[in-house]
């Protein structure tokens, strides 16, 4: 019996900015590696605080995953000791946590269902799931959303952007006044700078170009500015949100260091890898918050999130259960495809031998004969292929074995 295997590095056991080594770039190589290394089916799943993969395996070979994910990232095996694991009814438990946004660092945030959803279309789309993870993931998708309708976790809009807001407003007094900048143009600084108009503030957008900035303006708000303007005054922003993929220091240590007065200034940075040189946070006056430090916050603020996701795990538990039996359904489908297959092709030749007999036949003597033919075999093969199923789905695997064996199936 094939078993459903969950390995992850996520930013409970490791900081946000040393994710970044455990990502798997060149999905499709790494997809082919743990394919040959003995996975039947797998699902990567990355987002910006994890990198976690899905696996369906006669058994759970933690080792051989690690010797492979090490290959794909260049790191050595050693690395991997915040890897967390889970199978089977843990391993969808998990899912099923990450889906309703309980195991996200701004808890119910909706981004990451949006993410597992991409990553199962991808996984798909490089032909690395199958009937397992594809049934596992839709069906935990479509949990996800349920939770969150009828819950409302998430209803108000929760995100890493709309935390850093309120991030923003504890700290800096009559934010209103403020001059409040978005570095960015992507999916983290739209949910920033959507934050912000909803709340009410003026902000200013930089982008590397200007037209880029324009056209997110136009569509959420603010002012664009130019990146070169921001840099040669950055003084003018109290408040400052980065939010972008650039591989360096986008806000250098000098940029800052060099200016003349600095009275309170906020520098949140949004970005992994870091986009804001964190020397920045030695320079008085200054107070920058990273990913991490925004993520401890975050959960200080979440007591009545809290609460809500205690409901929820009662939820999830019924929900596992379920998903478990599915999956154990699932191993009986191919002897009981390939069974009704080896059926349909003995009709279907049986049927063409009697019809020739007959000589000729009219169409609806051909069309009775035909309806007879499958009702017989439908009738006889029914009871026991559900069988087999029922049994499948209570891990009856010693039924499944024997009736492989009557049905001449190599499992
Ligand atoms: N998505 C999430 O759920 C999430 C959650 C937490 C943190 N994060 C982190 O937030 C950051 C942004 O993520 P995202 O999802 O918003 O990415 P995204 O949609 O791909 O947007 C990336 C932005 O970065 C800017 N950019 C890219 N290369 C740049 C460079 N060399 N110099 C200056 N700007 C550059 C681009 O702006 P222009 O092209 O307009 O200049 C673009 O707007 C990432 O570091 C990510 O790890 C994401």
């Amino acid at each position: 019996m094939s078993r459903i295997l969950n390995a992850r590095i996520t930013f409970r056991t490791t900081p946000v900015h040393m994710l970044e080594k455990f990502m798997m770039k060149d999905h499709k190589d790494a997809y082919r590696r743990f394919r040959e290394s003995g996975l039947e089916e797998c699902v990567i799943v990355q987002t910006c605080n994890r990198v976690e993969l899905f696996g369906r395996a006669s058994e759970a070979d933690y080792s051989g995953i690690i010797r492979t994910w090490s290959e794909v990232t260049g790191l050595d095996g050693g690395a991997f000791g915040a890897m967390e694991t889970g199978e089977d009814a843990e391993a969808i438990r998990h899912l099923l946590d990450l889906v309703s946004g309980l195991d996200s660092m701004v808890v119910g945030e909706e981004q990451v269902l949006g993410q597992v959803r991409e990553s199962i279309a991808s996984a798909k789309d490089a032909g690395a799931s199958g009937m397992h993870l594809n049934t596992l993931f839709d069906r935990a998708a479509r949990v996800g959303t349920r939770i969150r309708n009828v819950t409302g976790l998430g209803k108000e809009g929760v995100s890493v952007g709309s935390m850093a807001v309120r991030l923003a407003e504890e700290n800096v007094n009559d934010l209103k006044s403020k001059g409040v900048l978005v570095i960015g143009t992507g999916e983290v600084a739209t949910l920033v700078a959507k934050s912000l108009a909803r709340r009410g503030y003026s902000f200013s957008v930089a982008s590397r170009t200007l037209q880029r900035a324009a056209a997110f303006c136009e569509a959420v708000g603010g002012d664009p500015v130019r990146f070169e303007d921001v840099l040669a005054d950055f003084g003018r922003y109290d408040v400052s949100f980065v939010a972008t993929t650039a591989p360096f220091f986008l806000v250098a240590y000098d940029a800052v260091a060099t200016l003349s007065t600095i009275s309170g200034m906020m520098i949140l940075d949004l970005s992994n890898p870091r986009a804001v040189d964190e020397r920045i946070a030695t320079i008085p006056g200054v107070k920058l918050m990273n990913l991490d430090q925004i993520g401890e916050m975050v959960e200080r603020n979440m007591k009545d999130r809290a609460n809500k996701a205690e409901a929820i795990q009662g939820t999830i538990s019924g929900e596992v259960s379920a998903l478990e039996a599915s999956m154990r359904r699932l191993e009986a489908e191919p002897l009981v495809n390939e069974t009704f297959r080896v059926i349909e092709e003995i009709r279907a030749r049986e049927l063409a031998k009697a019809v020739q007999m007959v000589g000729d036949a009219d169409p609806r003597t051909v069309r009775i004969m035909d309806d007879m033919s499958r009702a017989v075999l439908e009738g006889i093969a029914s009871t026991p292929m559900n069988n087999i199923r029922r049994a499948s789905e209570h891990g009856d695997m010693d039924v499944l074995e024997v009736a492989a064996r009557i049905f001449d199936y190599d499992i």
